[in-house]
């Protein structure tokens, strides 16, 4: 069970933490713990092995394919096992008895932590403390440390750890055998090579004891394994540490090989285990300092799990984002096997926005991932008969479609359930275009020119247009036989998310063609093998069909022709066991298909993307209408609701599905698992905030605020980045300040109004 309330004094609302240790739900503490700095991932699996732990260390990028399978993030070789045996007795806290067990990951400074009394089945009592850091200073690097303290007895300590190459995902072995070394007598040394991609992966690791006797070392080198065994004295009532620090590299980033690559690992450990955890932990913490300093978004309320929350998300957000564009977030980050490391609209929807505000470099180096990819999208689009770029559902290291075919069970034949997702959900490729254009704006336009972005623009509009089709009768285009957001609703003609943000691409498109003084015309026409793309492009855009809301029910649009008439199902039972996914329990993909309930929210999505459609009143009478029907199966969904319910200035149901997107890992009973945090979810957090209840956002050339403060909400205070410009923003009930260092003028549109400052600038509310 996770508590909130451990944190105290300075630490107050920075920890989460546990005092209850629970066999069989691991799985969510090694998740919701998870330790990472972007390069690498390794789930807080305790240092001794039990049945239903999940031990795993991923590292962004690195991609590998066993024959006949999907393409995955295999689970590299393990550092963090550690076992112990005082006085001869093995150390598990199924035996003997625990007291005072505590768990705590501290945000503020990156490090978790294990404490706990044991009394041992031979009656013997000990105080034993673990902690484990993996660095963001030096982002090869993670380090451990246990602390021994035998009460009432001199004990002898035997540690063994050492590199274990046995992980696989799910069963599944991604690494050969490689080579193993001791090196000087001290360092652990294993490399491996995943079977397909052939990448290798170097692990070294050394220990210290610091406070104890009688040291001595020993070493096994087994299959696939490298292990250490360290023999010590423990005095009655002191604490012994034992120290493990390890680096982790793969061949993706080292010049070096061989011999070389063995040297400048070995130099690299003998540093962390000279400086000692300890200082591992130092320079990782001031990482986490500066980083709090800048971001932390302070909020005043009823809920002290709000600012906790907050520090979660951005916790975790930081915990996934790649070093650079070779890679992306994965819909679980670094934290699991959960979607096998992929890449999905998630990133561009849920967590670009955060890092456009924050960290403007990495937003940009998110859109450079697909950028770089936009010749498969070209290929991916051809292949399936359209023109332009068709990016991929699901994306890894090549950008290729990856989705798998079958997931999951179909209730009625027992058979895997197909997945349509990789074949219709296109609307990603919209939700990219979105992303750039949204990007441009939130840096001044100074990046408007860059002729990749333009043509990715141009790229996704022409196969939005090769994707319709031409209904002569009614002289208009449809789109059909397509995916929206909700995924339990399949094959439909004209999804009002995907009409209406293809047309949005397109008339994007169309500016950027017709800018520029007819140069660019020229380049796209080029290299996109066509001419007379912008007239085709007017005629399209003015010509795409729209739906509008509907007589009846009063103001409804419909999220795909013919849902309106659907039946309809009391959903209470499934909302209550949300995210899940019972209904397939009970109802096969398509006999859901026949009804209207949705997964997530989908013409409420795209009210909050393309928020100037409709008026408030449109946008109150379709929340009302989709919400009750949505189970919210998806960690994608609570939080869109939350900013959509912000939007419309309904602050009571804002903060309602608040409560809830935060709830989504961070609750009592988080729904992660073994397969990982939600990486949507920590992002929507961030959003149902500064989005919803600031109202912050981008418009072309000013930026918006639209408050919409819940009641329980007094105070939100926090720093971002608008056009290079650092801005502080206090928001209360009765005013909003902003305040800004540069000597530019900021143009903000305020509930409607426009001003400009630059310095400093205060409304009442
Ligand atoms: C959701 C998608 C999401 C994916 C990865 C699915 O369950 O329906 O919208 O992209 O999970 O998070």
């Amino acid at each position: 069970m996770l508590k909130y309330t451990i944190g105290k004094g300075n630490y107050k609302n920075w920890i989460i933490g546990e005092d209850e240790f629970s066999l069989s739900e691991q799985g969510k503490g090694e998740s919701v713990f998870c330790l990472g700095n972007g390069y690498m991932g390794i789930r807080s699996a305790f240092e001794e092995p039990y049945p239903f732990q999940t031990r795993g260390t991923f590292v962004s990028g690195c991609f590998d394919r066993l024959p006949d399978e999907t393409v995955e993030l295999p689970n590299a070789a393990d550092v963090c096992e550690i076992r112990l045996i005082l006085d001869g007795e093995y150390f598990s806290m199924t035996q003997g008895e625990v007291s005072g067990y505590q768990r705590c990951l501290n945000l503020y400074t990156g490090e978790l932590t294990r404490s706990l009394d044991w009394r041992s089945p031979g009656g013997k009592r000990y105080r034993l403390v673990f902690k484990r850091a993996v660095s963001h200073a030096d982002v090869h690097a993670c380090g451990m440390q246990v602390e021994i303290c035998a009460r009432d007895h001199d004990a002898k300590v035997q540690v063994t750890s050492g590199i274990n190459g046995r992980m696989t995902n799910s069963g599944a072995q991604h690494f050969s055998d490689g080579s193993k070394r001791v090196l000087d007598r001290q360092f652990l040394y294993l490399d491996q090579r995943t079977v397909q991609s052939g990448i290798i992966f170097y692990h070294c690791c050394g220990s210290r004891v610091v406070g104890a006797k009688g040291e001595v070392r020993d070493f096994a080198m087994e299959r696939r394994r490298i292990l250490e065994t360290m023999d010590f004295k423990a005095e009655k009532g002191k604490t012994v540490r034992y120290e493990k620090l390890a680096v982790l590299y793969t061949g993706r980033e080292l010049a070096e090989q061989g011999e070389q690559a063995l040297q400048l690992l070995a130099r690299h450990v003998r540093r962390l285990v000279t400086e000692g955890y300890d200082a591992l932990q130092e320079k990782n913490a001031a990482c986490f300092r500066s980083f709090w300093e800048q971001r932390d978004i302070r909020i005043r309320g009823e809920n002290d799990r709000i600012p906790l929350a907050l520090r979660f998300a951005q916790y975790h957000l930081l915990a996934m984002i790649p070093p650079d564009s070779s890679s992306s977030i994965a819909a679980k980050g670094l934290t699991g096997e959960g979607y096998k490391g992929h890449v999905f609209w998630d990133t561009e929807v849920y967590i670009l926005p955060y890092y456009l505000f924050t960290a403007p470099e990495k937003a940009a180096q998110l859109l450079e991932y697909r950028i770089n990819r936009m010749g498969q999208a070209r290929e991916n689009a051809k292949k399936k008969g359209y023109r332009g770029l068709l990016f991929p559902w699901e994306s890894t290291g090549t950008g290729e479609e990856e989705t798998p075919l079958f997931a999951g069970m179909d209730i009625l034949t027992g058979k895997a359930a197909h997945v349509w997702a990789g074949i219709k959900e296109h609307h990603i490729t919209a939700d990219i275009a979105y992303a750039l254009w949204m990007y441009r704006s939130a840096a001044g336009g100074r990046d408007i020119e860059d002729e990749e972005g333009n043509l990715l623009i141009v790229g996704a509009a022409l196969f939005w247009m090769s994707r319709s089709v031409y209904v002569e009768e009614k002289d208009r285009y449809e789109i059909r036989d397509i995916i929206g957001p909700d995924e339990y609703t399949e094959h439909v003609d004209n999804n009002a998310y995907s009409n209406y943000m293809a047309r949005d691409t397109v008339q994007k498109a169309l500016r950027l063609l017709r800018g520029g003084g007819g140069r660019f015309v020229r380049k796209a026409e080029a290299y996109y093998g066509e001419t007379g793309i912008a007239e085709r492009m007017e005629t399209y855009a003015r010509k795409l069909y729209l739906p509008l809301p509907v007589e009846n029910p009063p103001g409804i649009l419909p999220q795909n022709d013919g849902f309106l008439q659907k039946k309809t199902l009391d959903v209470a039972k499934y909302r209550s066991s949300a995210g899940k996914q019972t209904i397939l329990k009970d109802y096969s993909r398509r006999q859901v298909d026949q009804m209207q309930v949705l997964k997530q929210p989908d013409v409420v999505m795209l009210l909050i993307l393309l928020p100037e459609l409709f008026d408030t009143g449109i946008k109150w009478k379709n929340w009302n209408y989709y919400e009750p029907k949505t189970i919210h199966d998806s960690s994608l969904s609570r939080a869109i609701y939350s900013v959509a319910a912000s939007d419309c200035k309904e602050s009571r149901e804002a903060y309602e599905c608040f409560l809830h997107a935060m709830d989504i890992d961070m609750g009592p009973n988080p729904h992660s698992s073994d397969q990982g945090i939600h990486a949507a979810a920590m992002g929507g957090i961030w959003l149902a905030v500064v989005r919803g209840f600031v109202g912050l956002r981008v418009l072309e050339d000013c930026l918006c605020i639209e408050p919409c403060l819940p009641e329980q909400i007094q105070e939100i205070c926090f720093s971002f980045i608008y056009r290079g410009k650092n801005i502080a923003l206090q928001l209360t009930k009765e005013k909003l300040m902003l305040s800004s260092t540069g000597d530019e003028e900021t143009p903000v549109r305020i509930q409607g109004r426009d001003y400009r400052f630059t310095h400093g600038l205060e409304i009442a509310m």
